[in-house]
């Protein structure tokens, strides 16, 4: 229901929303019952992980079978008609995206198709060292490297098993391969590594990355412990200011990125703050989500999704898919619902991309 509220968030009435029923709808690029324009969309390409952040996923996590996730062909295919809907930017996500045999051909593939004009992909870098190189060349532009911690002992035990080093290896290449931009995550969670912000920030200095700061957000069987753990960007802010000095906002920002830039005073990177869970960004909004098991999710922190595996499956033409992702846009939601009290239930982050 909408209220006075939702117009300080930005939210319009129901009555300035466009209408789907528009005759000239279907000529329109993508967009959302809210008049949000919806040109992102990003792609997990498997729910599997060589990884088991403790944020993130159970120790036992189970991933699903190959048959129920999508084949190339069928990514694919969705790829080239969200392009014709208006989707110019992709995201390849996971779990871990570059497990996923031939996951450099399929980014060469959707690089190649029309309309679509930024590749970009979110990674935990283990394998960055072999794959930066391939990617760059497959055309791949933009790297978001998860990395919550400069210390190995850290590193260790909020991953269960990784090792930092291979990380760090898997950065140097994607900078040897000029990959660009190249950006640093960092999921702040209590006890684990709070302490760790102000030297992660500290790497702006030197570099021209940008540094992004996540607040934890509550998904699925995890959703307790990360309630508990979260550590709101103010006070991350707030951490690395009193070590680093005052961060400056870069100017330029055009409201899509859910992170508003800063910087250090002489720093050539950036610093950056995704505070979905204290102040979300539902405005600026203008991406979606495709499941490895072929799912189109239209909220990140909300549980509705659309199938598009099984018409595929079941041989719709391009047509009917085009009007099934047209009408699952048109009802993204608003935003999330935690304030109250409603938390996503039916998969964890690694099921769907972040
Ligand atoms: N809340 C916030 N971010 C998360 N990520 C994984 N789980 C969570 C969570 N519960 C991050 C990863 C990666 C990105 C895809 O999402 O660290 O940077
Ligand atoms: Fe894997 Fe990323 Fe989840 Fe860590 S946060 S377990 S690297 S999907």
């Amino acid at each position: 229901m909408w209220s006075p509220i939702d117009l300080i968030a930005g939210k319009p009435a129901p009555g300035q929303a466009f209408d789907y029923r528009d005759p000239l709808q279907s000529l329109r690029p993508l967009q959302d019952s809210y008049g949000r324009r919806i040109d992102y969309l990003r792609i997990s390409l498997t729910d599997a992980c060589n990884l088991r952040c403790v944020y993130c996923m159970p120790e036992d996590m189970r991933f699903r079978p190959r048959a129920e996730l999508l084949q190339d062909d069928e990514i694919l295919t969705i790829v080239r008609v969200a392009a014709e809907l208006g989707v110019t930017k992709i995201r390849l996500t996971g779990g871990e995206p570059t497990i996923r045999p031939g996951m450099v051909e399929l980014v060469r593939a959707i690089v190649a198709t029309p309309g679509i004009r930024q590749v970009a992909m979110t990674t935990n870098g283990l394998l960055l060292a072999e794959l930066a190189e391939p990617l760059a060349r497959a055309g791949l532009r933009g790297l978001n490297v998860s990395i919550d911690t400069l210390d190995a002992v850290k590193f260790r035990r909020i991953t269960r098993w990784g090792d930092l080093r291979r990380v760090w290896d898997g950065i140097a290449a994607a900078e040897a391969a000029r990959i660009s931009p190249l950006k640093l995550n960092a999921v702040v969670t209590r006890g684990f590594n709070e302490d760790e912000v102000a030297p992660l920030a500290r790497l702006s200095l030197d570099h021209p990355w940008h540094i992004r700061f996540i607040e934890l957000m509550p998904l699925g069987s995890v959703a307790d412990f990360q309630q508990e753990a979260v550590v709101s960007s103010a006070e991350t802010r707030a951490l690395i200011e009193a070590e680093l000095g005052p961060l400056h906002p870069v100017p330029g920002y055009d409201g899509h990125d859910p992170a508003r830039p800063y910087r250090l005073a002489g720093a050539q990177g950036q610093i950056g703050f995704i505070s979905s869970v204290t102040e979300p960004f539902c405005a600026g909004c203008n991406r979606f989500r495709l499941t490895a098991d072929g799912k189109l999710r239209l909220c990140l922190l909300r549980d509705r999704e659309v199938d598009l595996l099984t018409p595929l499956r079941n041989g719709c033409t391009v047509q009917e898919l085009s009007d099934t992702i047209r009408a699952a846009v048109w009802t993204k939601p608003w935003g999330h619902g935690l304030p109250d009290g409603d938390v996503p239930q039916i998969r964890v982050m690694s099921q769907i991309g972040g």
